[in-house]
């Protein structure tokens, strides 16, 4: 069978091979604690599964639910920009309700890439920022991520020739995997680098609502002007608890947001309904328990952060995200050291090259495992010996 050349491209998605080889040991019977990927292991309020539930029992509800999302959804996420970031976006035009983020991110490349354009993903970064690219037959520039810069992309140093061949620049704080925020001055520096360039700046924000400390993470749209060049990305995965009901939504520039659905009305056939009136729900209904979950994921991150060092790994406390970004000993090979701790001590981590060449010499640990289960991982590790 002949696959089409972009397929040879692309390597398999890490976290999907992960999730296979975790599953061969969970059938031997391991019991392994998997810190590998931030899939929410809470479940949302009653409220926003009764109203999943209700709309389900609705017989009117079960068809194509289609193509743009329910006019009450699209007002809900224009009403939250509003409410959390104090920004105007016309639901009509400048909102697209998405089948979770991911898919909005890929679909992006499809919309604005052609081959020889070039898409600038941060490194370490989510995967599909470059793979979107590489799908779309374009090339991925890497705006490499380092601790002395608090992981900020340094636009400075983008050469002008590749900032001319880009159409899109990927940013995304809180960051996934290293925790950090973006103070407003960076955003204002990344608005005026795309107007220059006249590059799409997406702006991926899952994380905004699940910060810790009293942090509390900007929206790109914040920036006087930000719209006339920059999309964000949004989901209720992380926010809500929601990670495999899949809804998420594009905001802002309305050229930009038109093209992502051209695309998507080609690709898909719309969000379940009864998802959508959930989404409505999660978004317009009592916000005070997001409160207390975070304090949840803040306990966890406490407790990773308290072993750690007793294990020769350093991290800076993450202001948000579901994640920890482990530093691991001089010379220790990351990928190296998740084998072993998987082998060893039955323990998945991410190893940081999975986000790219930058990513070396860290380990990334999510926070959606309970307290108990992160106690006894520090206990398994120190058993284990291996660092
Ligand atoms: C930075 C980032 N962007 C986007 C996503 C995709 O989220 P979803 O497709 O569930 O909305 C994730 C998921 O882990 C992520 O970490």
């Amino acid at each position: 069978m002949r696959t089409a050349d972009r397929l040879n491209k692309l390597p398999p998605y890490v976290f999907a091979t992960v999730e296979q080889r975790i599953a061969a040991q969970k059938a031997r019977g391991v019991d392994v604690i998997n810190l590998g990927i931030g899939s929410p292991d809470l479940a949302p309020p009653k409220f926003i599964i009764d109203a999943l539930y209700q709309s389900a029992l609705r017989p009117d509800t079960h068809g194509y639910a289609g193509y743009y999302g329910t006019p009450a959804l699209r007002k809900a996420i224009s009403d939250y920009y509003a409410r959390r970031f104090g920004v105007e976006v016309d639901p009509a035009t400048e909102v697209q309700p998405l089948l979770g983020s991911k898919e909005g991110l890929a679909n992006m490349a499809l919309a604005f890439v052609d081959p020889g354009d070039y898409v600038l993903a941060p490194d370490p970064g989510y995967p599909t920022y470059s793979m979107g690219a590489l799908m779309a037959g374009g090339e991925a520039w890497t705006m490499p991520l380092h601790e002395e810069n608090d992981y900020l992309v340094a636009f400075d140093e983008i050469p002008r020739d590749v900032a001319a061949k880009a159409t899109i620049m990927w940013l995304n704080y809180p960051n996934n995997p290293t925790g950090v925020g973006a103070p407003m001055g960076f955003l204002q520096d990344a608005v005026a680098f795309a107007k220059e360039h006249e590059i799409i700046l997406c702006y991926d924000n899952p994380y905004c609502d699940l910060t810790f400390d009293g942090y509390v993470a900007p929206s790109v749209l914040q920036v006087p002007g930000a719209k006339e060049w920059a999309v964000e990305f949004n989901s209720l995965s992380k926010t809500y608890n929601m990670a495999g009901w899949r809804i998420g939504m594009a905001v802002g520039n309305a050229e930009a947001i038109s093209a992502l659905t051209t695309i998507k009305t080609n690709v898909d056939s719309g969000i379940f309904r009864p998802v959508q009136d959930a989404a409505v729900a999660a978004l317009t209904g009592d916000q005070s328990w997001l409160l207390e979950r975070n304090g949840i994921y803040q306990r966890r991150r406490d407790i990773i952060l308290e072993w750690l060092p007793k294990l020769g790994m350093s991290a800076h406390p993450p202001k948000g995200g579901l994640y920890v970004w482990a530093a691991v000993p001089e010379g220790v090979n990351c990928e190296d050291l998740a084998m072993e701790v998987l082998e060893k001590a039955s323990v998945w981590m991410t190893f940081g090259t999975a986000f790219g060449e930058h990513g070396a010499g860290h380990m990334r640990l999510s926070l959606c495992v309970s307290e108990g289960r992160l106690r006894e991982v520090g206990e398994r590790l120190s058993r284990a010996h291996i660092l």
